[in-house]
């Protein structure tokens, strides 16, 4: 059966009170939303997302007001990042209420919370009166969708409501800043630059920087495997010189010369401008996903920026070791 795709917030606002399984754009990516208070609503997105029970998800807010209501305390450094960014594309993570499911949070004492800016999913978010848990609306580990049309290509009449908010503005996932330890900890780079957040609260350290913790523990979605394509993609410093056969397309911030080699190329942004290179990006690898290649060759952009983002997708998109790069 088709999906029910639409712009009907009002029929989407009451799915999500009875329990059902709404996708909503946001201005980063599509999520898969359920009623955060609503442990077998949250369960369907485990099952319909084929995603594993210890991965947490993000609780998406209509207001900061609510905050009461799903977190204990709101520390300093966490109310100075919520009146600069929110809404926008900022998960922030923070001491967990009881109201809020376990499922939801996959039984961590904390929970990531956003409140998204797209104006479609604030005003469903406000018509529903409920704080909304959303993973990216695609099947685990692979690519996020930016459209509504990705989402009904992967999951169909499997959600109740697609709402169409058109195309995702920034189009990589929000920058998630753990605020529950003891120092500010970036779990990971996305759609609000690093730089912007240092700027209001002084240095943040990254995930991986803490001794003696797993990567996986802290931020289980950020297994290094992650928003993959099905076809094979290897990533590419400076100059490649392409000696493999077979059908190979690109992926790049700009087009070079001697790009015409490439069976298929995608072109981020020819001015080489990150946020529309990171509101293309995973369309463009949906695209070539779609083309019967043998392999995908992905650049890395400026480690900057939205450029920290781009890359962080790209290397987890990447196979490793297994696939040698083509140079
Ligand atoms: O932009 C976004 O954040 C999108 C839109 C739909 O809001 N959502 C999104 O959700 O990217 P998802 O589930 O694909 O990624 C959420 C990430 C996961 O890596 C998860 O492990 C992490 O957030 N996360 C959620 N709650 C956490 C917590 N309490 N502690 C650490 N990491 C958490
Ligand atoms: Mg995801």
């Amino acid at each position: 059966m088709p999906a029910a795709v639409g712009t009907d917030i009002n029929r989407a606002a009451s799915l999500l009170v009875q329990g059902g399984l709404v996708a909503f754009a946001t201005e980063t990516v599509y999520g898969l939303g359920a009623n955060a208070f609503d442990p077998r609503a949250v369960a369907r997105i485990f099952e319909v997302k084929e995603r594993p029970r210890f991965d947490p998800l993000i609780v998406h807010l209509g207001d900061a007001h609510w905050l009461s209501d799903v977190v204990t305390s709101v520390p300093p450094p966490a109310r100075q990042l919520i009146d600069a960014f929110w809404p926008g594309p900022l998960t922030l993570v923070l001491p967990k209420a009881d109201r809020i499911a376990d499922l939801v949070t996959a039984g961590l004492p904390t929970v990531g919370v956003r409140m998204p800016s797209h104006p479609s999913a604030l005003e469903l978010l406000r018509r529903a009166q409920v704080p909304v848990a959303a993973p990216s609306a695609n099947l685990f580990g692979q690519v996020s969708p930016t459209s509504a049309e990705h989402v009904a290509q992967q999951f169909g009449s499997q959600v109740d409501y697609i709402l169409d908010g058109g195309p995702c503005a920034v189009g990589v996932e929000s920058t998630i800043v753990d605020l529950s330890g003891e120092r500010p900890t970036l779990l990971r780079p996305g759609g609000l630059p690093l730089e912007a957040l240092e700027a209001q609260i002084g240095p943040i350290q990254t995930a991986g920087s803490k001794s003696g913790e797993n990567e996986a523990q802290i931020s289980p979605g950020r297994f290094l495997r992650h928003y993959a394509t099905r076809t094979p993609l290897v990533i590419v410093d400076g100059l490649e010189s392409l000696s493999r056969s077979g059908r190979v397309g690109l992926l790049t911030l700009v087009a070079l010369p001697g790009d015409e080699r490439y069976v298929a190329v995608e072109v981020l942004s020819q001015r080489g401008d990150l946020s529309e290179a990171a509101a293309n990006l995973f369309a463009a690898m949906r695209r070539l996903d779609a083309r019967g290649l043998d392999l995908i060759v992905a650049r890395l952009v400026p480690e900057a920026g939205l450029g920290r983002a781009i890359n962080d997708r790209l290397r987890r998109a990447a196979r490793r070791l297994e696939h040698p790069p083509p140079c």
